[in-house]
């Protein structure tokens, strides 16, 4: 695991931003794995600004993002299809239709095989971008989720519900279960950046890099890939 530590976000998303944008320029069809929370949204705003002044070219690019809230459709704007396409997606020159979310709606069991048939089929993802849930959840695989999981309906727990509530009208309105690429999904991809920052963060991010590997902690299985860089700023480092 390599560690970069910022002394503010700003810098912090630059320097994400910069990652992804050169990923791109290298490899035009790249395939990317993106993430939502308030995490990537500076590293988004980057990316947009970018696009806009340097025009790099999306045209080629897919994407698939780690999850989605079961019962929200692409229209519901806490849907993270809906987030996607407002944050980052819309702003820059790639066709929707390369761009892939978890189907939170209809037939579930369907949705998760096509996805990981999907991710498959673009010849895997070069590329993920993960942030962390304060409870060392990624995507949105809870503790207690078995190292080998694919793509998989998942029931949030109630932290998880009451640390996404700021985004709903109340915590009664947010969705109980979700759609989540598998850790093992995730651990496939060929590189993985884990942006993280504010105190509210730190003791997650010491367990991932200094205790032991368990499925109590699921971030902590990334100290078992082969490329991972955390994006941290100081407050998030602050307990390592
Ligand atoms: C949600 C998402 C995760 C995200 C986490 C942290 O649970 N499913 O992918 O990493 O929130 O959110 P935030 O970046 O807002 O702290």
């Amino acid at each position: 695991m390599q560690i970069q530590i910022f002394q503010d976000e700003e810098s912090l998303h630059r320097a994400v931003a910069k990652e992804l944008i050169e990923a791109v320029k290298t490899k035009p069809n790249t395939v990317l794995g993106l993430s939502t929370g308030s995490s990537p949204l500076g590293t988004y705003a980057n990316m947009i600004k970018d696009h806009q002044v340097s025009g790099t070219d999306y045209s080629d690019v897919v994407t698939f993002n780690l999850d989605e809230y079961v019962g929200l459709d692409g229209t519901h704007s806490q849907s993270y299809r809906y987030f996607m396409n407002t944050s980052l997606l819309n702003h820059l020159n790639i066709p929707l239709n390369q761009t892939n979310v978890p189907n939170g709606t209809g037939d579930l069991k369907e949705a998760c095989e096509s996805y990981e048939a999907k991710i498959v089929s673009a010849g895997g993802i070069d590329l993920q971008l993960l942030g962390i849930g304060t409870n060392g959840h990624i995507g949105f695989n809870e503790p207690g989720t078995a190292f080998d999981t694919r793509t998989h309906v998942t029931q949030l727990l109630q932290e998880t519900i009451d640390g996404n509530a700021r985004f709903f009208d109340s915590a009664a309105d947010v969705p109980k279960e979700a759609v989540t690429m598998g850790i093992d999904t995730i651990m496939d991809v060929k590189k993985i950046i884990l942006i993280a920052y504010g105190s509210k963060k730190a003791a997650a991010i010491r367990e991932m890099v200094n205790g032991p590997v368990t499925d109590s902690m699921p971030a902590s299985i990334l100290q078992k890939h082969q490329d991972v860089t955390l994006f941290l700023d100081e407050e998030a480092a602050s307990l390592l």
